[in-house]
């Protein structure tokens, strides 16, 4: 039997705070408690996935900068960082990555940096989740161009709700662009509420919405002071506390996860 394909997946959304480096870090450890393995690729400039796995890489480090930046230079395999958790790696951001926009603007196949970068390191892995900056910058551009699948985190408020439209139209001009292959593959309500209306009334909005429903994943991540504090610590939710909400939240977000890969 042929080998199930790794899945590729940008976690994205043109808004920050909306907890995309969060689900990141939370859901490739809730996959790495399942067995799988999984790579952490983290395109924003902030670099606060590496941060929240407790790896703050040195200057002689290898970067997703150095791959990008100077092509066929450094071997992708060199940019690994191993963390504490056996079957979770990382290729570390640095902030440097801010300024690759302005210096790849006129080279040819620019869009395409990370992924002919990276490529040769996606059969390692079950799941590699790529991080993105918070706007529709050519780092972005880069991680949509790199992956299959698009999994998007948005905040019950009602300004985030709003803004998905503009999230998925670009999608749709990315694949029409760039990557054919890229699909939309899930929308995760984060920021939970239990108890506001506002909430509530959103997550309604969602699960009504005909551009939406069919995306809509059934975990929703609970508001939950445990995740910022876990990532604080530099370790993801559930090996910090196991039996806290954002550790439920994001085990479950795991499951439905392999539940729903594309066939
Ligand atoms: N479900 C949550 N409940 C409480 N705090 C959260 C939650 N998700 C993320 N956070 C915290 O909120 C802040 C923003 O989240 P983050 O994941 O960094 O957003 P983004 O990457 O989209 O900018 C961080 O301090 C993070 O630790
Ligand atoms: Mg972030």
């Amino acid at each position: 039997m042929a080998e199930r394909e790794s899945r590729i997946v940008a976690v994205a959304n043109e808004k920050g705070g909306v907890g995309k480096t969060a689900m990141v870090i939370n859901l490739g450890a809730a996959l790495v408690k399942k067995k799988k393995r999984v790579l952490i690729v983290d395109m924003d400039p902030q670099h606060n996935a590496g941060s929240g796995l407790g790896i703050e890489a040195g200057e002689d480090d290898i970067s997703v900068y150095d791959l990008i930046s100077e092509p066929g230079k450094y071997r992708a395999e060199d940019a690994v960082c191993r963390t504490k958790w056996e079957g979770l790696d990382l290729v570390a951001s640095h902030t440097d990555l801010s300024g690759a926009e302005v210096e790849l603007v006129d080279q040819q196949g620019r869009e395409n940096r990370l992924k002919s970068a990276i490529e040769n390191l996606f059969d390692l892995y079950d799941a590699v989740l790529m991080d993105s900056p918070p706007s529709l910058s050519l780092l972005t551009i880069n991680v949509f161009a790199a992956c299959r699948e698009v999994l998007v985190p948005c905040q019950t408020q009602p300004y985030a709700f709003r803004a998905l439209e503009d999230l998925f139209d670009t999608v749709d001009a990315v694949r029409k662009d760039i990557n054919s292959e890229l699909r939309l593959s899930g929308l995760v309500p984060t920021f939970y509420e239990t108890r506001t209306r506002v909430s509530r009334m959103i997550l309604e909005r969602m699960q009504a919405d005909e551009r939406y429903r069919d995306y809509l994943y059934n975990t929703v991540i609970r508001s939950n002071t445990t995740i910022a504090a876990s990532s604080e610590a530099g370790k993801p939710v559930v090996f910090y506390r196991s039996t806290s909400n954002g550790a439920r939240d994001f085990t479950a977000l795991a499951e439905e996860f392999i539940r729903r890969a594309p066939s």
